[in-house]
């Protein structure tokens, strides 16, 4: 897709899109076109009683006087009101139109439209990105799609009175393209993408200046990972650890940390899953997507920042081989775990993914990200990840990044008796709580692999990974939840 910025005249062909405000004097592009089609808007305004509400929409079809094949009218609320977040649905929820015609361009008029909240330039770049958002798609395997059946854009061109909207638009450019690794990777099925395969796209970020180690193993069982080898060994495939580093920042700072579950698929093991929806296990490695996009997004637009991605890579897998309920695993850390559900095997990936980070790059702060929990689905469903921690400040810093992105946190309780529930009779702890706080008690687990000093918070974002509807700046699939927070919250609070 491509997306130009211009000051010029509006193209003769393409569909133009004008915002318009439900309160406020109609902005200069609306009057320019209205006055090229003769009063054709305002006529098809009265005809359709057209109230632009927040993403409310108006087609006017070939209207008289102009070449072009529609104007768009797309509702934009109260002004007042109006922020980043708002331009990103508008242009988003325009394009989710478009995408529906034979159109090829889309030719967004902003001319004359602004609002308090957000400057001119900001507005372009940020209507310019959210409609980029929307034309994602994951279509790679559909090989008898009929030409005329997929979207016909090419092209989004924003013409607004503003110059140097492309350089706002620049930095949201790279964002873009880390979101949509994410939403690639997520959005793979399993027998695509498995440890090496993720771990040879991860390699990719090489082209950007990001260093990238690859651990398998050997290398492994050397550093004593058993808690993370114990779930690879019911499958064929081998697993990885992934390092990723960006190191934009000061020499010799230490890095904050982003670890990611990548559960390439999980089927439960031994206490498996039931049938129904299995299939979703193949986004069990959003966090770990998450984690790649985001470094490639910070790597992309040279963040000024010491930054580390770290995935643990497995497959979850009942088999001959694979780890039984009752089985005590030893940590890299040293901790003994009993395993009483190999179903709660991100944890198990996570705490030696953990460690070994701490470990080797002796950082201040941790993030982690897993598609961890159901449970956190029955507290937040699709509209917040969880953030546990008890660090007020980290909780802050992110649950403002969460706002400013619209990849929203809800804090969640961690507490000493979370900790007592997952003490186990034979070892140092077991991998289940009890009945109720599923997701504290799967936060705690991970607490047990954080050294003393270590700010850290973990982020469930099982209910997040995965759109199940179309949304303004994302369609249906791999959301890609995750990028923008962590993008964010290392430009708010490191560069
Ligand atoms: N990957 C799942 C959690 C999950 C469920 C993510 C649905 C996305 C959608 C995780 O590995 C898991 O199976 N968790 C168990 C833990 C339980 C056995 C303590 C769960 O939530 O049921
Ligand atoms: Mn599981
Ligand atoms: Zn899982």
């Amino acid at each position: 897709m491509q997306v130009t910025f211009s000051t010029a005249a509006l193209p003769k062909t393409g569909s133009i899109v004008v915002p318009v405000f439900e309160d406020g004097k109609k902005s200069k592009a609306y009057a320019d076109v209205d006055a090229k089609t003769d009063g054709a808007i305002e006529r098809g305004v009265k005809a359709a009683d057209y109230k632009p509400a927040k993403g409310k929409m108006l087609e006017i079809v070939s209207p008289t006087g102009i070449g072009n094949a529609r104007v768009l009218l797309v509702g934009a609320g109260q002004s007042k009101d109006f922020g980043p977040l708002d331009a990103e649905a508008l242009g988003g929820a325009a394009i989710a139109q478009l995408l529906g015609t034979r159109e090829k361009t889309a030719i967004f008029a902003l001319a004359g439209f602004s609002a308090k909240k957000i400057g001119d330039k900001e507005l372009a770049a940020r209507i310019a990105h959210g409609a980029k958002m929307r034309t994602y798609r994951f279509d790679k395997y559909r090989t008898k799609e009929e030409k005329s059946d997929k979207p016909a854009l090419t092209k989004i061109a924003i013409h607004s009175s503003v110059a140097n909207a492309k350089a706002a638009y620049e930095s949201y450019s790279k964002i873009g393209d880390g979101v949509f690794m994410t939403r690639d990777l997520v959005s793979e099925p399993a027998n695509v993408l498995y440890p090496d395969t993720f771990a040879k796209r991860c390699e990719k970020l090489s082209a950007l200046g990001v260093k990238v180690k690859v651990l398998g193993v050997t290398e492994m069982k050397k550093l004593g990972m058993g808690s993370l080898l114990g779930v690879g060994q019911g499958s064929d495939k081998p697993s990885k650890l992934v390092a990723m580093e960006w190191m934009g920042g000061k020499k010799g700072d230490a890095p904050v940390c982003f670890v990611g579950k990548g559960v390439t698929f999980d089927t439960g093991g031994i206490s498996i899953k039931p049938a129904a929806g299995m299939g979703d296990m193949k986004w069990d490695m959003g966090g770990a997507g998450a984690v790649t996009g985001a470094m490639a997004a910070i790597a992309g637009r040279k963040a000024k920042a010491n930054v580390v991605g770290v995935i643990g890579l497995v497959e979850n897998m009942p088999d001959g081989k694979a780890q039984r309920p009752g089985d005590v695993v030893k940590s890299m850390s040293g901790q003994t775990i009993e395993v009483l559900n190999t179903d709660a095997e991100g944890r198990l990936v996570l705490a030696d993914a953990l460690w070994w980070t701490q470990e080797t790059y002796k950082p201040e702060t941790v993030i982690d990200l897993a598609t961890l929990t159901g449970a956190i689905m029955v507290s937040l469903a699709h509209e917040f990840g969880g953030i546990f921690t008890v660090d007020d400040k980290l909780a802050k810093k992110l649950e403002d990044a969460g706002i400013a992105t619209g990849d929203k946190l809800w804090r969640m309780p961690l507490t000493k008796t979370h900790y007592e529930m997952i003490k186990s009779d034979i070892a140092d702890m077991q991998n289940i709580g009890g009945k109720g706080a599923g997701s504290s008690t799967a936060a705690a687990f991970l607490g047990r692999f954080i050294k003393d000093n270590v700010s850290w918070a973990h982020l469930d974002i099982a209910g997040m990974a995965w759109n199940e509807k179309d949304m303004p700046t994302m369609p249906k699939g791999g959301s890609g939840y995750g990028v923008r927070l962590l993008d964010e919250f290392v430009r708010a609070n490191y560069e």
